[in-house]
């Protein structure tokens, strides 16, 4: 009987804790040109600077916050690069819309494991790695991309010397473009003590497949955008964005 007592204590008692308690997946793409003003970027990616490449698939909480994950034990890569070294088409799209950009920093490979062990490791009770790398590549990632990126650059915002938007103005323009997800969140690094650049934005997926755009939640976090002055620069010349401090 006692024993009985203790075995349905410890069966009743969660030792394993588990990471369930995110909301969504975070789809966050970042704008080369602000990236590469400021990190020296590799030649190929320079050559076709104007765009947004993904970021990273980060699981967000109730109130918009990010989730980091503990470092996963060693020997956990190995099979976790199994996922695109099992598929070709994978492997060849996680290139085209996930690169590392920095010269003198990670490969893609690398960048991709780390983003999964800082994001997607502490998800695995709830998705396999497979998933997560799967989730990267979204329906029409392509257009998506595109999209964002012709919003800003159809609507002028883009460059045009020291012209800078409020943030109201870029959520309202994302917002009326056809075919975005809804509701989504930017960040900002900064320029100087009045003006920031457009870092990010942050789409916000279903966490239960990754396969369906959801709403973002409420939250009140700026992502170092403040309320204004914001600036989508148009030229991806290492160094020009250097002296912005941050
Ligand atoms: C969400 O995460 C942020 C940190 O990223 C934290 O400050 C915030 O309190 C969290 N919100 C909830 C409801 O847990
Ligand atoms: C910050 O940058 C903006 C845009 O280039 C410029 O107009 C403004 O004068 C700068 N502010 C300061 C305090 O340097």
């Amino acid at each position: 009987m006692e024993l009985l007592t203790i075995l349905i204590l410890i069966l009743s008692c969660p030792l394993i804790v588990t990471s369930e308690d995110y909301h969504y997946m975070a789809y966050v793409i970042q704008w080369v040109p602000t990236y590469c003003g400021r990190v020296n970027c590799k030649a190929d990616i320079m050559q076709r600077p104007l765009r947004f490449t993904l970021h990273g698939l980060w699981p967000g909480n109730s109130t918009g916050g990010s989730l980091k994950c503990n470092p996963p034990p060693h020997g956990t890569e190995d099979k976790v690069k199994e996922v695109w070294k099992n598929s070709k088409t994978l492997e060849d799209n996680l290139h085209k819309y996930w690169p590392s950009l920095s010269s003198d920093g990670w490969t893609d490979e690398e960048f991709w494991m780390h983003e999964w062990e800082a994001h997607g490791y502490c998800t695995k009770q709830t998705l396999p790695a497979a998933d997560y790398f799967r989730a990267a590549i979204v329906a029409n990632v392509d257009k998506l991309l595109a999209r964002v990126r012709n919003t800003f650059m159809t609507a002028n915002m883009v460059g045009l010397g020291d012209q800078a938007y409020d943030k109201q103005h870029l959520i309202i323009a994302l917002h009326n473009a056809r075919g975005l997800p809804p509701d989504p969140y930017i960040s900002c690094i900064p320029k100087n003590s009045s003006h920031v650049f457009l870092k990010e934005i942050h789409f916000c997926l279903d966490k239960t497949k990754l396969q369906r755009f959801i709403p973002c939640p409420t939250s009140q976090d700026t992502r170092g955008c403040g309320e204004g002055n914001i600036i989508i620069p148009s030229r991806a010349i290492y160094g020009s964005l250097l002296q912005a401090g941050g």
